[in-house]
């Protein structure tokens, strides 16, 4: 469970990319962030799992308010999971290895069963355990991030585009492991998405991210049929 209160964060002093957002991801919700090139969907997720600290507001995970957590003690102590738009799966190690890493502080029997669950949850994972993360498919390395994210158990996760790149047959096998997650893990999930359609199809509610602000939020099906929604976008792209 995610709330976000009037967060504003940036990079150069002076320069908010955030501008006071507001936002709330609830059990077993999927929940998409859109809003096109640059504008800030990636910071925000950053913001959240403690990469960049707020300069102001709140951000709370499952009740405590987390703002100022560090990223390293994000996973352990705040149950996060977060699957960053880029380098999210170490090539050079098997999948075994990645999903081992993932596990790094639970007991190992307790991180031999949790891989074991996984691999009952994405089969393919079992059947390339011993390839290299290098080796995969686009699809299957997606799949092998939200595994790697999955094996500490978080409450919630953060997935920054887990689309990006992969063709439409992949995306509909990325996009049915998500729907798994919240099937059997009861996770609230943040979805960064640039394929609008497709992720509003998934998810229970979106929020549109404009200018550093929230322009839009709310019912996935609702947005799928808002006028605004298409405004924002083709507008935003079209400049
Ligand atoms: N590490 C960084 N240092 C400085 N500026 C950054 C950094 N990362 C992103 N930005 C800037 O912040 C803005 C928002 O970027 P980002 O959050 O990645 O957007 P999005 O994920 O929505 O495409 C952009 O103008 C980008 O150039
Ligand atoms: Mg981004």
């Amino acid at each position: 469970m995610l709330t976000v209160e009037n967060l504003t964060a940036g990079y150069t002093p002076g320069i908010n990319i955030l501008n006071g957002v507001n936002l709330f991801v609830g059990r077993a919700e999927i929940v998409s962030l859109l809003g096109p090139n640059g504008c800030g969907k990636s910071t925000l997720l950053k913001c959240i799992a403690g990469y960049l600290l707020p300069r102001q507001g709140l951000i709370n995970l499952e009740g405590d308010d987390v703002g100022h957590t560090p990223v390293y003690l994000k996973v352990r102590q705040c149950a996060l999971g977060f699957v960053p738009q880029t380098d999210n799966v170490f090539g050079a190690m098997s999948v075994q290895e990645n999903l081992l890493i993932g596990g790094h502080f639970l007991r190992p029997k307790a991180c031999q069963a949790r891989m074991e669950q996984l691999c009952d949850l994405y089969p393919i994972l079992a059947r390339k355990m011993h390839a290299a993360a290098a080796a995969l498919s686009g699809g299957e390395r997606q799949i092998l991030a939200l595994a790697r994210a999955l094996m500490s158990g978080p409450r919630t996760l953060l997935l920054d585009e887990p689309s990006a790149g992969l063709s439409p047959k992949m995306l509909e096998i990325v996009f049915d492991a998500i729907q798994q997650i919240r099937k059997h893990e009861e996770v609230a999930i943040l979805m960064v998405e640039q394929n609008a359609v497709e992720a509003l199809d998934i998810s229970d509610r979106a929020y549109v991210l404009s200018l550093g602000q929230i322009a839009l939020s709310g019912n996935a099906r609702a947005l799928l049929q808002d006028e605004r929604m298409q405004e924002l976008y083709l507008g935003a792209r079209a400049g």
